[in-house]
């Protein structure tokens, strides 16, 4: 897809990861609906990019915002690119959660992605090339303790992505799924990034994903995961699962002992 004639929808827009991709979209010369519940973090954005760069107010869980969406869609005479990447995380024991929280997990990564999309399909089937652009995760593809919840929402947006690009082969829709590792956006709790430290995980900047996305996207590619040992660790997973298994079964104690920091405070 040429980035200069995207028309966009982005929900996630201002998050850390979100926030780049608009911004390295609009430099490229797309148009972009950004659509996000705060304006806040999205001002200097769209003081930047008068005429690119339009935000529509939306909790993507109500059925009604998710048609204010459409309603600014058909406004603007239609789209031939949605990115999903709005998403919500808590890192903690399964049974350290509420269940608030893991139906929030839910409804943001699952059910919101899913319902956008079947909502603006009939407008990206009108284009004449279209994409659809899931933001999952690493932990689509391997489930990591701490993030039982988390990783079963990216495994259902991955098994989404992957039955649609089936479903709309014959069609001139296409559907990228993204797969970032962990990366610096305030997503991530500090008991999560004392993890992370811990681990001597890798963690990229959110402008090296929105890059990579965009290259991806140019290049029309079916999915993206990033960082090599990533890749390579869901390859193993996939195929030598019980090695896997005993490789995060040391990392156990770790895990549960950070994710019971009194300062591992959940974003609200
Ligand atoms: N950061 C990481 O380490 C990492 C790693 C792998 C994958 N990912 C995935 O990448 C995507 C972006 O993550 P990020 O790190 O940029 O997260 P982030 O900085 O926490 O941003 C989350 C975004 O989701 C939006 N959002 C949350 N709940 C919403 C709701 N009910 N309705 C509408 N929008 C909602 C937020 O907007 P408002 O609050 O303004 O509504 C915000 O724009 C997510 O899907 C995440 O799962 C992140």
């Amino acid at each position: 897809m040429q980035l200069h004639e995207a028309s966009v929808v982005l929900t996630g827009a201002s998050g850390g990861i979100g926030m780049e991709i608009a911004s390295a979209l609009c430099a490229a010369g797309a148009r972009v609906l950004a659509v996000a519940r705060h304006q806040e973090s999205l001002l200097p954005l769209l003081a930047r990019y008068p005429q690119n760069m339009h935000w529509v107010a939306a909790d993507l869980t109500l059925p009604f915002d998710r048609h204010k969406v459409l309603a600014a869609v058909e406004a603007i005479g239609g789209i031939n690119l949605l990115i999903n990447a709005a998403g919500v995380n808590h890192f903690a024991m399964l049974e350290q959660l509420d269940d608030s929280d893991i139906n929030a997990m839910l409804a943001v990564n699952v059910s919101a992605p899913i319902c956008m999309t079947k909502l603006l399909l009939p407008q990206l089937k009108q284009a004449d090339s279209a994409m659809v652009v899931n933001v999952g995760s690493t932990y689509g593809s391997i489930g990591y303790p701490g993030y039982a919840s988390y990783c079963a929402t990216k495994f259902a947006l991955r098994g989404f992505s992957e039955a649609l690009r089936r479903e709309l082969a014959d069609t001139r829709v296409s559907v990228l799924y993204v797969a970032p590792r962990a990366t610096r956006t305030s997503m991530n709790s500090a008991a999560a990034q004392a993890l992370n430290d811990a681990l001597k995980a890798n963690v990229d900047d959110p402008k090296t994903v929105a890059s990579a996305v965009l290259h991806a996207i140019a290049g029309d590619h079916r999915d993206l995961y990033l960082g090599w040992p990533e890749r390579f660790f869901v390859r193993l997973n996939s195929l030598l699962p019980n090695l896997v298994d005993r490789g995060l079964r040391k990392q156990l104690p770790l895990i549960r002992r950070l994710s019971h920091k009194p300062e591992n405070e959940q974003k609200p």
